[in-house]
């Protein structure tokens, strides 16, 4: 049976949810039937369809569940990664952070770094496949992320080159010595604006989004305790919300050199600081 009719059929379906319902259709699809290309969904026959996997996934869409948490996948800068319920979807706008770090140090080998706030591991895991010989440590306080990082690192064949640690943002890291660089995609969205968020992101883990009442918080006490941890030369390299990027300035002039590194939006996205 050729299935373009039924992917036309849910589309229209899901058409008054999601802008991009097309789309969305063919990813539930692919996933509910283990394909990887669009392509193969047109041109071959199915036998067997999964009508009640698919009817249920269209149906929890329809409610606001994100669609990655349907498909269980996500491709981020050019690797697959396994996303799961109770841990953050990788952002696209994340990539930047790891285009910018690998483009500045992959020169430079046996980097020592430390990932603080992994989520499903796609900065660490993306590091270690790019960077010659670098030591990273990625620590998470869910253990449901830890989990899901570790899994996500055997997928990419990197597994033994990662320790994953469970624990407080920079908490236990002094008894692992100086690190060349501090990276991490922290929570900094502001508590106030939580009313605002569209509905599939408040499926994602309250800890993973919010930065504290005013959003850049959580930033601020991890570049501070951070710092400490870092080589004299070493860099801390964060995604960040740019209207917070004022604030930040004022904090860490004295301490550090700021760099901001624009999106492909001409947003300020990436904060570097070199100590
Ligand atoms: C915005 S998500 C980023 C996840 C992942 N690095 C990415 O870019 O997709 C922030 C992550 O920080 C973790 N987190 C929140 N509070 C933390 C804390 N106090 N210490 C360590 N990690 C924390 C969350 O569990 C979440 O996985």
């Amino acid at each position: 049976m050729k299935i373009k009719n039924l992917i036309d059929y849910y589309s229209q379906e899901l058409g008054g949810y999601s802008s991009y319902a097309l789309t969305e259709v063919e990813e539930i699809f692919l996933s509910a039937l283990g394909l990887e290309q669009r392509s193969a969904l047109y041109l071959n026959d199915f036998q067997d369809i999964p009508f009640e996997v698919l009817d249920s996934a269209i149906e929890k869409r329809k409610q606001g569940y994100p669609l990655q948490y349907l498909t269980g996948r996500v491709n981020f800068f050019g690797f697959d990664f396994i996303t799961k319920e109770g841990v953050f979807i990788p952002r696209p706008e994340t990539e930047l952070l790891v285009e910018y770090v690998v483009s500045n140090f992959k020169a430079v080998r046996g980097l020592k770094i430390v990932e603080v706030g992994t989520g499903s591991g796609i900065i660490s895991i993306c590091l270690t496949k790019l960077l010659a010989d670098c030591k990273i440590i990625a620590t998470d306080i869910s253990i449901q992320a830890i989990g899901l990082a570790s899994a996500n690192a055997l997928l990419n064949g990197c597994r033994d080159e990662i320790l994953f640690i469970k624990g407080d943002k920079t908490e236990f890291l002094h008894r692992e010595g100086y690190f060349d660089l501090l990276v991490s995609n922290p929570p900094y969205i502001a508590l106030s604006e939580k009313h605002r968020l569209p509905k599939d992101v408040k499926k994602e883990p309250h800890q993973a989004l919010f930065g504290g009442s005013c959003g850049y918080e959580f930033s601020l006490d991890l570049i501070r305790s951070g710092s400490k941890l870092i080589k004299p030369g070493g860099s801390i390299i964060i995604e960040i919300d740019q209207k917070h990027k004022s604030v930040y300035e004022k904090s860490f002039s004295g301490i550090a050199r700021i760099d901001f590194i624009k999106d492909i939006h001409g947003l300020d996205r990436v904060m570097a600081l070199k100590f």
